[in-house]
């Protein structure tokens, strides 16, 4: 555990983890997650890995080595059960050659199936939900010593979230979850369903984890949340007070923050960006699923598109230089062509510089699922490529406008050839030439070539 957290703020799961870890349980085994999914679930893996090296389990690159495999698994679109079951047939040889070896599944389909998974595929030994990752030791622990199937995806609903967040190698930007869960209940997504109840991290536990992330080396952060404006602190602080304050009582370089919902994205949140900019970075992911206020409202979004429009010219008038990126869904259950072309005439008009399209995929539990007109897969697919199609030709164009710009460009890491990446304060991918002592430092680098998705560049001097 960090000494930098006082007693008082130190996670209490991870005390307790610890206090019952069977310390021998990982001497002489490896562990490998595989993950999928969202950052949530990416951070969720590095949570298991370092409570499982508390109990001395080594970290190994690939399931062969391993006599423990985790599937973090994710449940948003597409046939993720069945994902599942395609991994851990892989790993039938393995298990046959060693009975030994135990395989978990967890996130956000473990969440979701809980023992069917194991009725289904006696290879899985173990499940856990999204809010039993600190029980993730002891359950491994169990199922070493007892040879028992284990199944623990109960949420637990009355416990605060009060956690450290444990990541073992920040690097140079990192990621803090702020709120778990989600309340909001859009019709299409599962994720109230497999996250649980929506709760926020007290204020001083998030500074108290930014200022120890910058003591290992971080210089941006991503306040991470299924919808971070709905943060509400114990104290009655709201997300732009929580921006504020990483922004002005740390010494963070740079801030940003994923993902906000635009029914909760007000103006006192826009004022402390524009208040803010040297830190909090103009770029913002703001999802707005369709451009169509009817399919708006089927989907229980809680704004319509002119709503969505108007907030964006109001975002655009305190942040002139910001750039914006979204999710679209299309293929809703009911979305008319014409309803369709509301979206593509959406992208143009907003003029994302990227976006995340999706096909509509019905979710177990949800109300859309169960909704009659469901739109045909191949329309779907057409659909998505359509967007695909208008996006691409709007954003190479959009995207020229960097040529000739420098940009401020944070240094994440170089290889062996001196080829450096980092990112600009706009998301940006840029690569140029340069040495390793860059890692960490923000540069000057002027763009020669801008694409949608990356572009290149050359250190000015
Ligand atoms: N909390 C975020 C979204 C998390 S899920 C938000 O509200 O914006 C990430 C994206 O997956 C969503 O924005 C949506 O575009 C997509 N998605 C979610 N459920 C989906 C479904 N059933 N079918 C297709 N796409 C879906
Ligand atoms: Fe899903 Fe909507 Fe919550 Fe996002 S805000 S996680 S889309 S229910
Ligand atoms: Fe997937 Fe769960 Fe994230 S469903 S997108 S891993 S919250």
């Amino acid at each position: 555990m960090n000494e930098n957290l006082t007693p008082s703020e130190s996670n209490d799961a991870v005390t307790i983890a610890r206090n019952h870890l069977n310390q021998d349980i990982g001497l002489g085994r490896g562990v490998y997650v595989s993950t999928y999914g969202c950052q949530m679930n990416v951070n969720d893996t590095e949570r298991m890995y370092s409570l499982l090296e508390m109990a001395n389990f080594t970290i190994v690159p690939t399931p062969e080595e391993a006599s423990l495999i985790i599937i973090n698994a994710c449940s948003i679109r597409e046939k993720p059960v069945h994902k599942v079951y395609s991994e851990v047939g892989t790993y039938r040889k393995m298990k046959d050659k060693n009975p030994n070896l135990k395989i978990g599944v967890g996130g956000c389909v473990g969440q979701q199936e809980k023992e069917n998974l194991i009725k289904k595929q006696p290879m899985i030994d173990f499940v856990f939900g999204t809010d039993n990752i600190d029980a993730l030791p002891q359950i491994v622990a169990d199922v070493f010593d007892t040879n028992k199937k284990i199944v623990n995806a109960k949420f637990e609903h009355r416990a605060p979230y009060h956690i450290e967040t444990l990541v073992r190698n920040p690097g140079v930007s990192t990621f803090v979850n702020i709120t778990k869960g989600c309340d909001n209940f859009c019709t299409f997504c599962v994720v109230p369903y497999t996250r649980g109840r929506e709760k926020s991290r007290p204020i001083n536990h998030v500074l108290t984890d930014v200022r120890n992330l910058i003591l290992r080396g971080a210089k941006e952060v991503t306040l991470l949340g299924q919808n971070v404006n709905s943060y509400k602190s114990e104290d009655g602080s709201d997300f732009a007070d929580l921006l504020e304050k990483v922004a002005k009582e740390t010494d963070i370089q740079r801030i940003r923050y994923t993902t906000s919902h635009p029914k909760d994205f007000n103006e006192k949140l826009m004022h402390v960006m524009a208040d803010n900019q040297i830190k909090i970075c103009e770029y913002v992911h703001l999802p707005f699923q369709s451009g169509n206020s009817r399919i708006l409202n089927l989907m229980n979004r809680g704004y319509t598109r002119e709503e969505y429009i108007a907030k964006i010219n109001l975002m655009k008038k305190y942040i002139p230089n910001l750039v914006l990126s979204t999710d679209i869904i299309v293929g809703f259950p009911g979305e008319t062509e014409a309803e369709f072309q509301d979206t593509l005439s959406m992208v143009k008009e907003v003029e994302f510089e990227t976006i995340f399209a999706f096909m509509y995929s019905p979710r177990p539990f949800t109300k859309a699922a169960k909704m009659g007109d469901q739109v045909e897969e191949a329309v779907k697919n057409e659909r998505l490529n359509r967007l695909f199609d208008v996006h691409e030709e709007m954003a190479f164009k959009l995207v020229k406008k960097y040529e000739g710009q420098t940009l401020n460009v944070l240094v994440e890491n170089v290889n062996e050839n001196g080829k450096v990446f980092g990112r600009s304060t706009q998301n940006k991918s840029v690569h140029f030439l340069g040495s390793p002592s860059l890692v960490g430092q923000t540069v000057p680098v002027k763009i020669t070539q801008a694409f949608p998705n990356n572009m290149r560049g050359e250190l000015v001097q």
